[in-house]
């Protein structure tokens, strides 16, 4: 196992904790909450930039197997058990959403066309759209949750405990 993440990684830690944090807060919102040709609109780039996260994910995900760093030493064991559950909890989210989404669109009550191009919506069905719509939006909300917990274990033992945390990532 390694010691440090390489440039790479820490590159795309931070360019999508952005885009993803953007997604279930701003995006994701709008999405659910237009309505008409504005929900159309807004579906076009909901669906196509989710689907470019998924894959700067699934390219982060390659990065991690090749350098795969340790904990820091310094954490209790069962702190170190957590983190890399839910570090790995992130890339399964990534995939959960991006899968009901697209799900979501093929029984979407509208078109849902990826970017303006293609248009995934294959006819409405009422049931299952609900269905992926409804784990579409629980996902979600584990996935702020857990966003919130990773920041402030990051803050505690950054400025709590005092350890070089946030540097592991800088
Ligand atoms: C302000 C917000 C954030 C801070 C301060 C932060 C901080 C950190 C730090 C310090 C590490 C290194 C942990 C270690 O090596 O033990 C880390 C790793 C990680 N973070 Fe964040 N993070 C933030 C947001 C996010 C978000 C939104 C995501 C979700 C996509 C995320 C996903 C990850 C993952 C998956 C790792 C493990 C390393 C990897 O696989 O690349 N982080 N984060
Ligand atoms: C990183 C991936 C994604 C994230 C983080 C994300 C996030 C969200 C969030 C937070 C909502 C609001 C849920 C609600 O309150 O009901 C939402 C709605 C929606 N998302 Fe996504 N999404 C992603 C991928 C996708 C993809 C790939 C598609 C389609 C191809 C999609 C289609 C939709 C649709 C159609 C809605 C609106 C549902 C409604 O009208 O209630 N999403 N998304």
């Amino acid at each position: 196992m390694a010691d440090s993440y390489t440039r790479g990684q820490k590159v795309l830690h931070w360019l999508l904790a952005v885009l993803v944090s953007f997604w279930l807060l701003v995006s994701g919102q709008l999405a659910a909450s237009s309505e008409g040709e504005q929900k159309g609109m807004i579906l076009m780039f909901h669906s196509g930039g989710a689907l470019i996260i998924f894959a700067l994910m699934m390219w982060r995900y390659s990065k991690r197997r090749k350098n795969l760093v340790q904990p820091m030493s310094s954490l209790r064991s069962w702190e170190q058990t957590w983190s890399v559950r839910i570090h790995l909890a992130f890339y399964i989210l990534v995939a959960v959403m991006a899968l009901t989404g697209i799900l979501q669109g093929v029984f979407f009550e509208q078109d849902v066309r990826v970017f303006g191009v293609v248009n995934i919506t294959a006819g409405h069905n009422e049931s299952l759209m609900a269905l992926f719509n409804l784990i579409h939006n629980v996902a979600s909300k584990i996935f702020l949750a857990l966003i919130a917990l990773h920041i402030l274990a990051a803050i505690k033992h950054q400025f709590i405990d005092k350890q070089p945390f946030l540097k592991r990532m800088a």
